[in-house]
């Protein structure tokens, strides 16, 4: 099996190869040579376009020598999968535990890489003591004020991208009731965004969800949110998209472009800050086909819209989260689990190489 693999991988990369030869005769000056496009990972190719090429990482993977290769060529820009987490970054009110944090920091700055603080507010990965019967609306805004400033204090200058909230909208497109909508109320939102602010004035400021792809009333909740937001003048300067997709068919591009347009409109950034997408565990070619070119459109999208980072969750397959919480499902970075790239790795990068 992974002899074929290997096999269609050069079978792959050769395509591709000469398919940009052939465009070479038809233009006078070709932009890259075949060695460089053969040779150079996702990064070197994102940086000639404008775009950071991400990934979600955790620190027990820093260990894995050949993944942190994947990640080191590939990659300017990187997520802690869960180290940022409250519950793991602030298990208990005097408690900070910033040892995993620091070395995923470290490494980022080693290697001239961006890092994602992901995430401030969340309604999951919560620790206990947040909250308890009777916590009042001024007690708990005061805790997850306390919390962004000493986190984002702590990391002032070396985090530079923070979701701030995560995941504020229900999938039936009304605002999640979490802890922090069922104490404080609405305004939660705008709260962590002036706490962010507050903290380091620098930072980009990003509110994050998933399903919110596409034009769709939860797409349509969080642009009203965010319009609101943006009319008050609370800082926030950027949306983050997740795209945890099923890849057994294809997403409406168009009006994926429709919907990061109105967004760009109110002056925000846009990023694709969780990409994979997934199939069925017995995938076919036919599957990393379309997977292939779901990830290339989406990547020619963001070239032309103009989105600042293309943040997949995870490079490989061996270690992404979606077999252990979509049974049946697998598959669905852009290397496999031998390491390998796959299709997708290919198209993504024909698509960074070929658009200007
Ligand atoms: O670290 C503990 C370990 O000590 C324990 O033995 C084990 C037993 O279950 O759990 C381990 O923690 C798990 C953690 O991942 C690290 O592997 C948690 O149970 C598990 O819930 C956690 O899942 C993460 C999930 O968020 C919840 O935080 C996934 O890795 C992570 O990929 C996923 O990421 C989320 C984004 O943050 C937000 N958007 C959706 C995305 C996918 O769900």
């Amino acid at each position: 099996m992974g002899k074929v693999k290997g096999l269609l991988f050069v079978l792959l990369t050769l395509l591709f190869v000469t398919s940009c030869a052939t465009d070479k005769k038809a233009n006078v000056k070709e932009e890259f040579d075949s060695a460089t496009i053969a040779n150079e990972g996702l990064k070197f190719f994102g940086e000639k376009r404008g775009i950071y090429i991400g990934t979600a990482i955790t620190e027990g993977q820093l260990n894995d020598e050949k993944f942190v290769e994947i990640v080191k060529k590939n990659c300017n820009y990187i997520t802690p999968e869960n180290e940022f987490k409250w519950e793991n970054i602030h298990p208990s009110r005097k408690v900070y535990n910033f040892k995993k944090t620091d070395k995923l920091v470290a490494f980022a700055k080693e290697n001239n890489m961006k890092i994602r603080g992901h995430t401030l507010v969340w309604h999951s990965q919560n620790p206990y003591w947040i909250a308890k019967p009777g916590t009042t609306a001024e007690e708990l805004k005061e805790t997850m004020k306390v919390h962004i400033s000493n986190v984002m204090t702590y990391y002032k200058g070396q985090v530079n991208d923070w979701d701030v909230v995560n995941e504020a909208i229900a999938d039936n497109g009304e605002l999640r009731e979490s802890i922090w909508q069922l104490i404080i109320g609405d305004e939660y939102i705008e709260h962590a965004f002036k706490c962010a602010y507050e903290a380091d004035p620098n930072a980009k400021l990003y509110i994050n969800d998933y399903n919110i792809e596409d034009i769709n009333p939860k797409s349509n909740k969080l642009y009203e949110i965010v319009k609101n937001l943006v009319a008050k003048k609370v800082p926030i300067h950027g949306v983050g998209f997740q795209f945890h997709l099923d890849g057994r068919w294809e997403p409406d591009y168009v009006s994926i472009r429709a919907n990061f347009e109105r967004f760009k409109k109110l002056g925000l950034d846009i990023q694709i800050t969780e990409l994979d997408v997934r199939l069925p565990k017995n995938y076919s070619e036919v599957d990393l086909n379309r997977q292939a070119k779901i990830y290339g459109e989406l990547m020619k999208i963001m070239l032309e819209v103009k989105g600042s980072a293309f943040i997949m969750w995870g490079m490989t397959d061996k270690y992404s989260w979606v077999p252990s919480f979509f049974s049946g499902f697998g598959g669905a970075l852009i290397f496999d689990e031998q390491y390998n790239p796959k299709p997708a790795y290919m198209k993504l990068k024909e698509v960074l190489v070929k658009s200007k």
